[in-house]
């Protein structure tokens, strides 16, 4: 039996004072004991998101880590760094990432590996384009990023985002058919390269989720909780999205 697990991705926002609105949000709120409430902040808040929401049951994670553990490599945070200020998960190949940073499947195999060197719990993500959606191009394009990203991962210790960029940001969500659809596909390849693994890794979907379509995407079999952007901003929002995982 998988345990939901429901991630905040901040991205390049949010603040002390979001933090602690989350953590008065989630105090004295059960949805924990079900369900776990991952909060992905700007790195520098991380060891204050930590203590704040301790009291509240709820984790704390990364958005990126580096591929290397240590050097001059100016402006990085080592996956050792982030397990040091709290962080016990890590966003890993974001869409974001991907695109806006040039982060390629070489490096993000480099980085799970980093990350579960120091034990952190990498939340690999993946995703097609709406381009490549409509060319047919789904199953190939998500079976790559995952061959090429999870070639040294350690399956026991990983989560996976399933995140179709054309509904990032742009309140255009995967059905629920959609999402499961492609779930299914990305548990058939773990049972292929890890089949002990298959049945009790998470995949979480991601794209606009909201309060009021999170539950049919939640209820579909292989989808396990989501990662979610926007809606993770608002406390009451975000809370009404972990009850329905
Ligand atoms: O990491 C989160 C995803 O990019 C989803 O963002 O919920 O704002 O669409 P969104």
């Amino acid at each position: 039996m998988r345990q939901s697990l429901v991630i905040a991705n901040w991205k390049l926002n949010g603040d002390l004072g979001l933090i602690q609105k989350m953590a008065e949000q989630f105090a004295n709120n059960d949805v924990q004991t079900a369900v776990k409430v991952v909060i992905c902040p700007p790195a520098v808040y991380l060891k204050a998101a930590e203590i704040s929401l301790a009291p509240a049951q709820v984790k704390v994670g990364a958005q990126n880590c580096a591929a290397q553990s240590e050097g001059a490599f100016t402006g990085e945070i080592s996956a050792r760094m982030l397990r040091d200020s709290g962080a016990e998960y890590v966003l890993i190949g974001h869409s974001e990432r991907r695109a806006l940073f040039a982060e390629q499947d070489a490096e993000l195999a480099k980085k799970v590996v980093q990350a579960q060197r120091e034990a952190l719990i990498p939340v690999f993500c993946i995703g097609e384009t709406l381009e490549q959606r409509e060319a047919g191009e789904v199953k190939s394009v998500l079976r790559g990023q995952l061959e090429a990203g999870l070639a040294d991962a350690d399956f026991s210790q990983l989560v996976i985002a399933y995140e179709p960029v054309w509904a990032i940001g742009t309140g255009k969500t995967a059905s629920p058919e959609q999402a499961q659809e492609v779930h299914a596909m990305v548990r058939e390849w773990v049972a292929e390269v890890a089949p002990s693994e298959a049945a009790d890794i998470q995949i979480l979907y991601g794209g606009s989720v909201k309060a009021e379509n999170a539950e049919t995407l939640f209820s579909q079999p292989d989808i396990d909780g989501g990662l979610i952007g926007g809606a993770s901003l608002d406390p009451v929002q975000f809370d009404a999205i972990c009850k329905a995982a």
